[in-house]
């Protein structure tokens, strides 16, 4: 087993990224946000003006591009091309896009690669990393020390996802948030190539009822217990 990795998958709204950063910080890990970086290739898409359905042209963008993963739980920067995107990338344009640029083949393998790249470096360091996403339980990391899968109710994922756009200076309100939830969860889901699923020896913690807090004492026991 790869001791010292922590991954951690499940749907948007869950609060995953909330958590992760703070169990990574709290446990003095980096951290490595892979929906980010296909937030990135997405934003180099739309910038080219290429269509994100056009597999070909998406992967031509997708190799032309440098990504650099920042792993500080703290501030975790993403340049693209040099230049930081952090922001950028949270916007509706992307996010409209995104599911769309991750379902091709191609784009996956050139990302899983970097991610084991990071993970990698990471296990040279004291303190392990939390990695958070879609597939690193099944795809990026099987042999992760520990996988969690959080799951919550999609009013409970729509109510958080629009309260974040909200607090952060994007327009979001309730109903057209669960309506992109469901589009994109229906999308991560049900592609051929890495669908959002639990992995089999993943522990399924549902973040409902649950507070930031709570989660993350909840993840700090795991941690202990899978030592
Ligand atoms: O986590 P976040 O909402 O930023 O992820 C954006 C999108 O990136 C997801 O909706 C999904 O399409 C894709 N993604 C993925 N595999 C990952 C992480 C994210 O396909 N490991």
């Amino acid at each position: 087993q790869l001791r010292g990795v922590v991954a951690l998958d499940g749907p948007s709204g869950t609060g995953k990224s909330t958590v992760s950063r703070e169990l990574a910080s709290s446990l003095g890990a980096r951290y490595l946000d892979t929906g980010a970086m296909y937030r990135a290739v997405t934003l180099a898409v739309l910038r080219a003006a290429v269509d994100p359905a056009d597999g070909v042209e998406v992967e031509r963008v997708a190799r032309a591009v440098e990504l650099v993963m920042g792993t500080d739980p703290l501030g975790p920067g993403v340049a693209l091309d040099g230049t930081d995107v952090a922001a950028e990338i949270r916007g509706a344009e992307v996010t409209g896009a995104v599911s769309a640029v991750s379902a091709v083949a191609a784009v996956r393998e050139l990302l899983v690669e970097h991610q084991r790249a990071v993970v990698r470096a990471a296990l040279d360091q004291p303190g392990g990393i939390v990695v958070e996403g879609r597939d690193i339980g099944t795809v990026v990391a099987p042999d992760a020390g520990l996988k969690v899968f959080l799951t919550a109710s999609s009013d409970a994922r729509a109510l958080r996802r629009s309260a974040q756009d909200n607090a952060e200076g994007r327009a979001g309100d309730v109903a057209s948030t669960r309506a992109d939830v469901q589009r994109r969860d229906a999308l991560d889901s049900g592609r051929a190539v890495s669908p959002l699923r639990r992995a089999d020896d993943a522990v399924e913690l549902d973040t409902t009822e649950l507070g930031v807090g709570e989660v993350i004492e909840q993840l700090h026991k795991l941690v202990e217990r899978r030592g």
